[in-house]
């Protein structure tokens, strides 16, 4: 019996070290270890032996199948060991990297830039005010009053009124900037203040809901219109990188006295005339003028102490005319295929 143990013993370990994979430590384990084993069988079959047999061969019986064991756990390991997969875990350091998606500032972000560049450049300060507004900063300091029929020209987005507030609206356009400025500045001074508006009105492709514009004030004892043409021209030569030359016409704002449309020479033909500029040699801006007296003393200021000058321009208006672009709704759209033209 004890040689039998010893020969089931030895093959068992010499088959464990033929194997390969981890099914076979599997099918020799249930071979020599399982239920219908021989070494189970002799153990099976112990009662049937003296005492003192029944001590001696259970002893080494159980040696050996602890010496089987020991041997499975062994090679178990080994073939863990061997079969791991250093070719998926292999870092190569020297692949190339993939390069993050960088995204970049709007065009109308780019824009502002660079008009607030050229501006600074001039000695302007660039101000700031809110986008929801009060009538009064809006409307009624601009010289523009309650039942004026000049205010029908704003299409006005109103805020549902809070007792007691003054009513409050989505500014229609920059101008107010200009109030909230001179009431905590004194002349000489130069501002751009670029900002959003919002006008409740259809939309085409030369009207946005909610659109830039950037307002210019420059108040001072004697700036006269003569200034107001050199910066304009000084600024639209530098935005559009060629000699560009202005045009007032005569228009009325209640902003200003007088008050003019703001044109600037084609950017196409330089003012002889060509399809850009139906045939007419310049391109209509914006509205400008010289400050109304009205204004200056609604913003706490003497009347006639001071003169200025101001304009209100759209920022899409000259994305559009500088970038070539034909539909002002591309700027809001979202569509990541005209974004990235720029
Ligand atoms: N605020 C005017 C608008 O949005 C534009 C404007 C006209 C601004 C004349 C000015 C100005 O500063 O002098 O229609």
């Amino acid at each position: 019996m004890q040689s039998k143990i010893i020969e089931i013993k030895n093959k068992a370990i010499e088959e464990i070290s033929e194997v390969k994979t981890k099914e076979e430590i599997f099918d020799l384990e249930k071979k020599y270890l399982g239920r219908n084993s021989e070494f189970n069988q002799i153990l099976k079959n112990l009662k049937n032996l003296s005492e003192e047999e029944k001590k001696e061969i259970g002893k080494s019986a159980n040696l050996a199948k602890k010496e089987i064991e020991d041997n499975l756990k062994k090679y178990e390991r080994i073939i863990s060991e061997s079969n791991f997969d250093f070719q998926s875990e292999k870092i190569d350091i020297t692949i190339p990297g993939k390069r993050k998606k960088r995204g970049h500032l709007n065009i109308l972000s780019q824009v502002r830039n660079e008009i607030e560049d050229i501006f600074t450049g001039m000695g302007f300060e660039v101000a700031d005010g809110p986008e929801v507004e009060t009538e009064h900063y809006n409307f009624d300091a601009l010289n523009i009053p309650k039942d004026h029929p000049a205010r029908d020209e704003w299409d006005t987005f109103w805020i549902k009124p809070e007792e007691k507030l003054d009513h409050m609206l989505l500014r229609t356009h920059t101008s107010p900037v200009q109030i909230r400025y001179m009431e905590k500045n004194e002349p000489p001074f130069r501002i751009i203040s670029p900002g959003k508006c919002f006008r409740r009105e259809a939309t085409d492709s030369t009207h946005e809901h909610t659109f830039y514009q950037f307002e210019a004030l420059v108040v001072g004892e004697d700036v006269s219109v003569a200034n107001f043409k050199y910066i304009g021209e000084q600024f639209f030569s530098k935005f559009f990188n060629k000699d560009i030359k202005v045009r007032l016409r005569p228009s009325f704002f209640p902003f200003v006295e007088p008050g003019f449309e703001f044109d600037i020479s084609c950017l196409m033909c330089s003012g002889k005339g060509c399809r850009a500029c139906k045939n007419n040699g310049w391109l209509e801006l914006g509205g400008a003028g010289m400050v109304n007296q009205n204004v200056f003393v609604a913003s706490g200021y003497p009347r006639n102490k001071y003169q200025g000058f101001a304009w209100g321009f759209g920022l899409e208006r000259l994305a559009m005319m500088k970038y070539k672009i034909s539909d002002i709704r591309l700027f809001h759209s979202g569509d990541l295929r005209f974004i990235k033209q720029f």
